[in-house]
């Protein structure tokens, strides 16, 4: 059973520039609330409540006042900063002390998932004991992307980051379930030529030992990029479509730590007293109510 997770919240997002100069990339707003709200309810939704995250030094202080200590959600998030891009898998490293030798989840901070079932889905990947759980997803660009290639009977045969000649549309998404193994396996890895511990080579350690289980994510989820203007504001676009419709928020942290029971009706009524006038702290009021 996976307790904690890693949200890593790095980076410098040239492709975003001068937006990102002085702003981290994942605090830009996607259409109603920073970026990061979205993995961060993607590990709530999958039970943990035991967060670390993971910034650049000059950008932690931001997320620490977004985001606290987490108790206003029933949650507990402590930071750690990364000084230099070194690769995903460095998290497992950085984060030591925190795993504790235990397994861990993580979620990339600049990835947003949509889906029927998702809960389901990342409870049932939490529940893991031994070995990893990694998603596939089809996208119409694998090249940007770690890919995942399987036989005819489903069976995955191989990881690999950014091909330039992709042997399937399958990416990896940037939503990890590993078991206690993760740290001592993170510290055998070898910078990639791109001098970063990369995270497909730690998926591949596990797939050698046949320990990596490679769920695809179907066409019924949306998995949404935030790399560059244009797919900011079609995520942006996403979200709104959906909420307008249903009139219910993706990814309200206060609503999960609710609904989980993080978090009882009075915490509700005082997150949402503490947003003001805005649109999101009326929500909060109108769950309170139970509308
Ligand atoms: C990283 C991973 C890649 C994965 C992607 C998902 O790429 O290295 O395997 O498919 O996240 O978002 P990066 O965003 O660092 O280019």
């Amino acid at each position: 059973m996976i307790k904690k997770g890693i949200l890593l919240a790095g980076g410098l997002g040239t492709r975003l520039y001068p937006m990102t100069l002085a702003v981290s990339k994942q605090l830009l707003p996607v259409y109603d609330k920073p970026m990061v709200y979205y993995p961060l309810t993607t590990l709530m939704l999958a039970g943990v409540r035991d967060v670390l995250l993971i910034s650049t030094p000059a950008d932690i202080g931001s997320y620490e006042r977004l985001l606290g200590d987490g108790a206003k959600w029933g949650m507990s998030i402590k930071y750690a900063a990364q000084p230099k891009p070194g690769g995903l898998a460095q998290a497992f490293l950085i984060g030591e002390g925190f795993l504790e030798s235990q397994g861990c989840a993580l979620v990339l901070g600049d990835n947003i998932f949509y889906g029927a079932e998702f809960q389901k889905l990342l409870t049932e990947s939490a529940a893991l004991d031994d070995g990893a759980a990694i998603f596939a997803y089809q996208v119409s660009d694998p090249s940007r992307y770690g890919i995942a290639s399987f036989d005819e009977r489903g069976k995955v045969l191989d990881l690999e980051e950014k091909p330039a000649k992709p042997k399937s549309n399958y990416a990896v998404v940037g939503l990890y379930f590993y078991d206690k193994t993760v740290t001592a396996k993170a510290k055998t890895l070898t910078p990639s030529p791109r001098g970063e511990m990369e995270i497909t080579d730690l998926n591949k350690l596990y797939l050698q030992e046949g320990k990596l289980n490679v769920r695809l994510m179907g066409r019924g989820y949306a998995w949404l990029d935030t790399g560059t203007c244009e797919s900011l504001i079609e995520a942006s676009s996403f979200i709104e479509a959906i909420q307008k419709r249903q009139g219910l928020m993706v990814a309200c942290p206060e609503e999960i730590a609710f609904r989980n029971g993080w978090i009882g009706r009075n915490g509700l009524i005082a997150q949402a007293k503490s947003l003001g006038g805005s649109d999101y702290a009326r929500y909060l009021a109108s769950l309170a109510d139970g509308v």
